[in-house]
């Protein structure tokens, strides 16, 4: 292999690449490792250094980094085959076995696929699919839409405009209008039952109330993700999403699963819909759909919205050029052959437990971790000023331990995941699902170092 000139790729990188939702003034190359290799649960950078990938990319590497040839493979078949041909009123043979092959592993409400190219693709399309749906139905007022605070829908305006994170959306505003949004199922911190001793479901019974308010007529969606990743892995109570889902039919509202990150194993299940035992009338996803080894979205629905749009001879009236591509279709088919192949869903089921025990164990260890929440390979370790009266940190507080601390400490010791306080302060991990007791083992013990001289630091503020 030719050796890499990592200080002439940084100073590229520097002068040429913008980073995505990052600060570029004063950006140090130091801190900012240029990957160029992945093994198995590892990326290496250019000097050679390993990293243990606990966020699987973004949430997306469900099967690891050691699938290329395989992938790559079945990529340079289709490519001689056939290297591009759209879905615009035609198909061709690998967005039809991919379309099939979806019907097959979603619940049963869903059996159509229509293919975008990533996660806020997905969700702009589900949000017209569902005025598209109500205009055909006979309903073109329902347009509103109901989502969740602190939940991250993408960056697109419509995903942005559902989108519940306040930093991120008031540069842009005016947004689009008639969104609505209501509380996360975040027991640690829930207005409605933090104090309550468990959830009431009071959170679903907002719902309700929100859609009573603004007029049901109005109302065109609810979106959900089965687990809120942003604020840190919100699991619902068991019977959140269906309550919710309960109020949707009543209401002749459609219920939406942004699957992006609990789709395809995340959460122990194909979808967290299957796993929350709910029937939602669109999916949206992306990411683990080819675990990133090609860019691909989907939004999923069955049969209620397909039989309205063909009854009334209606048009779904959207449409994208690279949607369903071919190479990209083949990848993500190899992809869920190599996932059923390798049962990596399995490997998340007979861990999860495991997993679980280890983070509360670094609860029991450091008094800084302050809740342990999550489902499948998907858990948030929230941080606390003092763990008795769930007292969290300040501002600056949060930018010393989460950006100047742990964040480039984690990565010095070899590990990466998410420090991040979009809602409250939080470690996120998300490892590959084809992650070991063993490489758990390691994770934790570098989590057993570094918490200590966050919490000295952190004691050292005031
Ligand atoms: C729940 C959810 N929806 C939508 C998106 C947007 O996906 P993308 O970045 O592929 O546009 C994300 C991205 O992380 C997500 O987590």
């Amino acid at each position: 292999m030719a050796t890499i000139d990592t200080a002439r790729l940084q100073e590229l990188a520097i002068q040429h690449l913008w980073l995505h939702f990052t600060q570029m003034a004063g950006f140090d190359p130091d801190k900012h490792p240029v990957m160029a290799r992945g093994d198995d649960i590892y990326l290496y950078d250019t000097d050679g250094n390993r990293y243990m990938d606990f966020l699987s990319g973004l949430f997306t590497v469900q099967i690891g980094y050691s699938h290329g040839e395989e992938i790559g493979q079945a990529m340079l078949e289709q490519a001689m085959e056939l290297p591009y041909y759209t879905n615009w009123t035609y198909s061709h043979p690998r967005a039809i076995e991919l379309a099939a092959k979806l019907a097959e592993i979603t619940p049963a409400s869903i059996d159509r696929a229509f293919f975008v190219s990533g996660g806020s693709e997905g969700v702009e399309g589900a949000l017209k699919l569902a005025r598209n749906y109500h205009t055909a139905n006979g309903e073109p007022m329902r347009r509103k839409v109901i989502a969740r605070k602190i939940a991250y829908h993408g960056t697109t305006y419509g995903a942005l405009s559902i989108t519940g994170i306040t930093g991120i959306r008031s540069m842009f505003e005016p947004l689009m209008s008639g969104v609505r949004h209501v509380s996360p199922t975040n027991p640690y911190r829930c207005q409605h039952c933090a104090d309550a001793g468990g959830c009431n479901l009071k959170c679903a019974d907002e719902v309700a109330e929100v859609i009573e308010f603004e007029d049901p007529s109005t109302v065109s969606m609810v979106i959900m993700e089965p687990v809120q990743n942003a604020g840190g892995c919100f699991t619902p109570h068991p019977e959140y999403h269906q309550r919710v889902n309960e109020i949707c039919r009543e209401y002749g509202v459609l219920h939406v699963a942004d699957e992006t990150i609990c789709g395809y194993g995340r959460v122990g299940e194909w979808y967290g819909a299957i796993r929350y035992e709910y029937e939602p009338d669109i999916i949206t996803c992306a990411k683990g759909l080819t675990s990133g080894y090609q860019p691909m979205g989907a939004v999923l629905f069955g049969p209620r919205i397909a039989d309205a749009l063909i009854s009334t001879e209606s048009m779904y009236m959207h449409g994208i050029t690279f949607g369903g591509h071919p190479i990209v279709a083949a990848a993500a088919l190899k992809n869920l052959e190599i996932m059923e192949r390798e049962d990596v869903i399995g490997n998340v089921r007979r861990n999860e437990d495991y997993l679980r025990d280890q983070l509360l164990g670094l609860k029991e260890r450091h008094a800084i971790v302050g809740d342990v929440r999550g489902a499948g390979y998907f858990w948030a370790m929230e941080l606390v000023r003092d763990k008795a009266t769930r007292e969290t940190f300040n501002e600056q507080e949060c930018n010393v331990l989460l950006r100047d601390f742990l964040s480039p400490t984690l990565l010095k010791e070899g590990l990466l995941c998410r420090a991040d306080d979009r809602g409250d302060p939080a470690i996120q991990i998300s490892p590959p699902l084809i992650t070991t007791r063993e490489q758990i083992d390691e994770a934790i013990a570098i989590f057993d170092r570094v918490l200590p001289e966050a919490e000295r630091r952190m004691a050292a503020m005031r």
